[in-house]
């Protein structure tokens, strides 16, 4: 039997139109006017929105930490979390760690989150150890269907690598149809800027931002921009916090180049002034950090107008009490992240009410963006016939106020508490299952499977959703 979520209006990239949407099986089979057919189960959502579930294009669920620990959401609570919150799939950052081939890194991951996700799930795979081996393993690795990959200009000493290395992967990665993302911060001068602090007695939560200004993270933009150049490549900016960054990536986009830049909501709500209140300030101790109140205008603005293609969460959390714990007497001991998975889709939804965005450019963004740019559109992203029929209810008459109390995320903290939300997620639906109501799961079985991913070359959009952003 079919279901029809009648009387609704779709949200897409190219506008909201009212529709019905017939999900028959695990796929979308009819987006139009009057779509039911005698024998299916119509649901009237009139009122409400429609949107392709979300996509969470950076996550770290279960993710080790150098002492042993790790982050407090694994993929059970993590995907549930992104569930409830109307992100039907995610995109986690596997890791090959110094030492393991990329096969033994992403195979690590597979073991970890198989079985246990409630939604779908992808992979990149952040490289730590480049070397002849690891280039002739990436045609393998592209072909089964992770496509994209990750290097860190930070974490000196742990996950760091040279701008030679960066180099030598983009032309690689590039050749064998991959796409690379890069973590942008200048990780040698955050070490030395760390280490005056730490000698000069500097060493509670609030210094980590003193430790990573807005330079630090623009000048390695601007370095990855000229190392992509140089190699003819195509590169993906994760987690861009500071307009300086993004005046950067606006430049080099106007100019021609081929490049994505991702931002998340804590760099669009939050700012560094939560860096004031003593012990409190590790909730927020993330890399990059938060930034002054005056970058948010811009960033904002590089969302609707195209220029910053996706947001994401860098979901990444530790508890407050027991984990951030680790870096008292030191900030630099501070696990760095925070969480967010939940929150996303609602949160991008209050810049649609607020007036900031449209809502066309938040379904780019939050969903068919993040879908085409990672080799999963029009499978994921699109409310189109015999794409996934992963689909999100959003009601603009409800009300949310985020709130660790209630979150499904396993932290003792978020750090958007007290935000309120007009709109609520009233269903959720995974390839055609209705996984999540009401505020309730409607089941407790992980159903969530892993995707494979095409290759990430220039996004092709067709059917009839076309984002608003430029390719
Ligand atoms: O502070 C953060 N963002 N932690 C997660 C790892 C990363 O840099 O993305
Ligand atoms: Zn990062
Ligand atoms: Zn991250």
């Amino acid at each position: 039997m079919a279901i029809v979520l009648a009387g609704g209006i779709a949200a897409t990239p190219d506008g909201a139109y009212r529709a019905d949407v017939r999900i028959d099986g695990e796929t979308i089979a009819e987006v139009g006017i009057r779509v039911a057919r005698d024998g299916d189960d119509i649901l009237d959502v009139s009122g409400k929105y429609l949107l392709p579930g979300g996509i969470d294009a950076h996550t770290h669920f279960d993710l080790p930490m150098p002492d042993g620990t790790r982050t407090a959401d694994g993929f059970f609570t993590g995907t549930r979390a992104a569930a409830a919150g109307g992100t039907t799939c995610v995109i986690d950052y596997a890791t090959q760690f110094k030492g393991e081939s990329l096969r033994e890194g992403l195979d690590n991951w597979r073991r970890l989150a198989d079985g246990k996700c409630f939604c779908d799930y992808a992979f990149h795979l952040a490289v730590t150890d480049w070397n002849d081996s690891a280039r002739g393993e990436l045609p393998e690795i592209i072909l089964s269907g992770v496509t994209s990959f990750k290097m860190y200009m930070a974490y000196k000493g742990s996950l760091q690598v040279d701008d030679g290395v960066i180099y030598r992967a983009l032309k690689h990665v590039t050749e064998a149809g991959g796409l690379l993302c890069v973590h942008c911060e200048n990780g040698d001068v955050i070490s030395a800027l760390r280490e005056e602090l730490i000698r000069a007695g500097r060493v509670g939560p609030e210094f980590h931002t003193v430790s990573r200004p807005p330079a630090v993270e623009t000048e390695a933009v601007s370095r990855l921009l000229s190392i992509a150049s140089l190699a003819g490549a195509p590169v993906y900016v994760v987690h861009v916090s500071a307009c300086s960054s993004m005046k950067k990536i606006i430049e080099a986009k106007a100019g021609g180049a081929r490049l994505f830049a991702e931002t998340c909501p804590q760099y669009l709500y939050l700012d560094d002034s939560l860096y004031g209140g003593g012990w409190e300030a590790a909730k927020y101790v993330c890399s990059p950090p938060l930034r002054g109140r005056e970058n948010h205008d811009g960033l904002w603005a590089s969302l609707r107008s195209g220029f910053a293609d996706v947001v994401a969460t860098d979901h990444c959390s530790f508890n407050f009490a027991g984990q951030k714990d680790k870096g008292r007497g030191d900030f630099g001991g501070i696990p760095n992240g925070m969480p967010g998975v939940e929150s996303r889709v609602l949160l991008m939804y209050k810049g649609v009410a607020e007036g900031r965005l449209s809502l066309p450019a938040m379904v780019s963004a939050v969903s068919s963006n993040p879908a085409a740019i990672f080799g999963m559109f029009p499978r994921k992203g699109a409310l189109i016939p015999r794409a996934d029929a992963d689909v999100v209810v959003l009601n603009p008459s409800g009300r949310t106020v985020i709130s660790a109390r209630t979150q499904f995320q396993n932290v003792d903290y978020t750090p958007f508490e007290g935000i309120e939300i007009p709109a609520s997620i009233d269903a959720v639906y995974l390839r055609g299952v209705e996984i999540f109501r009401d505020g309730k799961f409607l089941g407790n079985t992980p159903i969530g499977r892993y995707v494979p991913r095409c290759s990430s070359g220039a996004p092709v959009i067709s059917g009839n959703a076309q984002p608003a952003a430029r390719f």
